[in-house]
Order: C-alpha cells, then structure tokens, then sequence
C-alpha cells in the first residue's frame, strides 16, 4: 500500500514518496552521500604467502590448459571488499604464470598493467609494442594502456610474476575496451634492448617526442634498480619512515612511469625501524629480499620473500626488517596527484 492510500501518512512521509517518485533524493537523508571528515578504507590489511599461490598455481597448471585459461593469473582478492576482486579497492593485483612452451597470447585494452617478476629461471620473454624484452627477477615491467603486449616462455621452468592494473580506475569511468590480436605473436618491429638503450642512458634521442602518457621504457632491469638503491644507502641516511624509497619514472618527464600507477622499490636498512606513516594511495606490497614485519593498522604482517600484502589507504603502516630488505610496491599514487586527492602524514619518529 502507497502512503498515499494511507490516510495517517504525515506530510513529510507524502513529500519524500513524492520525491523518489521523481528520481531525487534528499541529501540530508542520505549521510553516506555526505563529505566524511576522513577516508574510511573497506580493504583490510591482508597478507598472500607466496608458497601458497605457488602450489595454487601449479595445480592450476595441472588442471587447466592454457588455452582454457588464455592467461594464468590468481587474482589477489581483499578479504574487506566483500567479494570484490581485487586486492585494494583502487587497484587490481594478481599472479601470472607462464609455463615452459606457453603463450598468453597477444592482446591490448585501455587498462594499464604493470608487472614485478617474482620466479625466473630464464627464457620467458614478454613483447610490447613490437619490443621483446627477457623477464628476469625483479624487473619491473610496464605495458602502457591500448599497446598489443603477448608473453611466451621459452625455457624448461614457470615464470611468475606479479601484475597491478588500474581496471578498478577504467570501471569507475567505464572507459574499458580490450582487443585479441589475431596471432599468439605480435610482429616484433625493434629489436630486443632497444627501448633501454635509447631511454634508459640518461640520453633521448634529439627531437623525440613522446607517443602517449607511459614510459618509454618498458623494462626496468633489476640488478640496475637494486644497484641505484645500494648507491643510495652508501651515502645517505635512511627517511626515517620509508627507508631508501626510489620511484620508477619515465625519464623523459620525470613522473611516474604509467598515468595511473605509481611503483616503488624501497631499501630497509639492516636494523632500520621504521616510523609510522599513512596516506591516501591504497598499495599493494611485494617482498623482494628479505624477512621482517610491517605493522599495518593493527596487523602484525610477518612476511618473506616475494609474499604479497595489501596497505589500505589511510592506514597506518611501519616496517621492520629482520636485517636488510628490499621491497617493491605499487599504488593508485600517480592518479591522486594528477587529480589532486594525494595527501601523507607521517607518525612520530
Ligand atoms: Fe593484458
């Protein structure tokens, strides 16, 4: 019955049926519309043991063909975000295997990916844009929105990586278009390295002007990031709260790397104890050397190498390494900053 055809309707019960019936809604009756006086994350501290997305992985691999899968990838999924898939609410995560003689075949889509290679033991290659590039431990790898980007493994072990996309971001503008190549291959058209010798040498080639907003570059090899951050630790004093933190950018701007995402590769001091900080970028962790702990809000995350742990946004976050670390992350940071949301704080030292 309408509280029309309810004679003790009030006046104000027949104002607000009248109201929704003309596809409005009082503000003042709807708080969660309302400004809040801080964030309140629904993601929860949470930590994925490596080992177990491994085993998980290679039953998968048993199990499931890859033409089945198209691509192998666990998806991190938040235990706060009711079923959402995804390990922070801004950002997707995930694991991607590769299997000795697989292809995830080529593909492009709006959504930028980026990856951090956790398991290889040489021959697995991925192609973007006409480029191959080997995927080695630690690399940090970026395919920018809309460029054709295919994987293959060519050698006699899995290869596994981790992968951040910002699809939550593309949803939220429902701005989401994807293409298969024809082929499992894209047609090389460089060759390999040649996006790191003319990008990554503190060099551009004269008159260069940049096609998109992504990096040039899109490998980013280890042993040269691990050696800028020991460079670093050589001679300065570890940041009280973030330790030796270094950003992937593109170097022809000096931003980060992708629009969307931010990355970071972080040095933790033998006997660092880190002081809490918080900000608004939710974040997804990878270990890359090391043990220790992170104290996240109110979880103690024990973690080794190459687990994964989810940092909410606005929550507070210290780490201690058992002797020196390395970790890796990746945020909805560069996003904020151009939208002008990004905002830090930083605990007592
Ligand atoms: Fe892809």
């Amino acid at each position: 019955m309408s509280l029309t055809a309810d004679r003790g309707a009030s006046a104000q019960d027949l104002f607000y049926e009248r109201v929704a019936g003309d596809h409005l809604a009082p503000l003042w009756r709807h708080p969660e519309m309302n400004m809040m006086k801080e964030p309140r994350p629904r993601a929860l501290p949470h930590l994925w043991r490596f080992e177990t997305i491994r085993s998980t992985m290679m039953e998968a691999g048993r199990v499931v063909s890859a033409t089945e899968a198209e691509r192998r990838v666990l998806l991190l999924v938040n235990p706060g975000l009711g079923g959402v898939k995804a390990p922070v609410g801004t950002l997707a995560g995930g694991v991607q295997m590769v299997m000795p003689g697989e292809v995830a075949p080529a593909h492009r889509h709006t959504p930028t990916a980026i990856r951090f290679v956790l398991e290889s033991k040489g021959g697995a290659f991925t192609a973007v844009d006409g480029e191959r590039a080997r995927m080695e431990e630690g690399d940090f790898i970026v395919t920018p929105s809309g460029l054709w980007h295919d994987h293959s493994n060519d050698g006699d072990q899995p290869i596994l990586w981790l992968d951040g996309v910002d699809v939550p971001m593309a949803r939220f503008f429902d701005a989401v278009f994807a293409d298969n190549y024809p082929q499992a291959h894209h047609p090389l058209r460089r060759d390999e390295g040649d996006a790191l010798a003319r990008y990554g040498n503190g060099l551009l080639p004269v008159d260069w002007t940049p096609k998109g907003l992504h990096s040039p570059l899109f490998r980013y090899p280890y042993e040269r990031s691990r050696a800028a951050l020991a460079q670093l630790a050589k001679s300065d004093a570890a940041d009280p709260h973030n330790g030796h933190k270094l950003a992937y950018v593109n170097p022809a701007t000096g931003d980060h790397a992708v629009p969307t995402m931010a990355a970071f590769l972080t040095l933790l001091p033998r006997g660092f104890r880190g002081a809490p900080y918080r900000s608004t970028e939710s974040s997804v962790y990878v270990v890359s050397e090391g043990r220790g702990k992170s104290v996240v809000g109110d979880t103690v995350v024990e973690w080794g190498p190459r687990d994964i742990f989810a940092v909410p946004n606005w929550t507070w976050v210290r780490h201690e390494p058992e002797s020196e670390a390395v970790l890796f992350n990746y945020s909805d940071r560069a996003a904020q900053q151009k939208l002008g949301f990004f905002r830090e704080e930083r605990g007592a030292i």
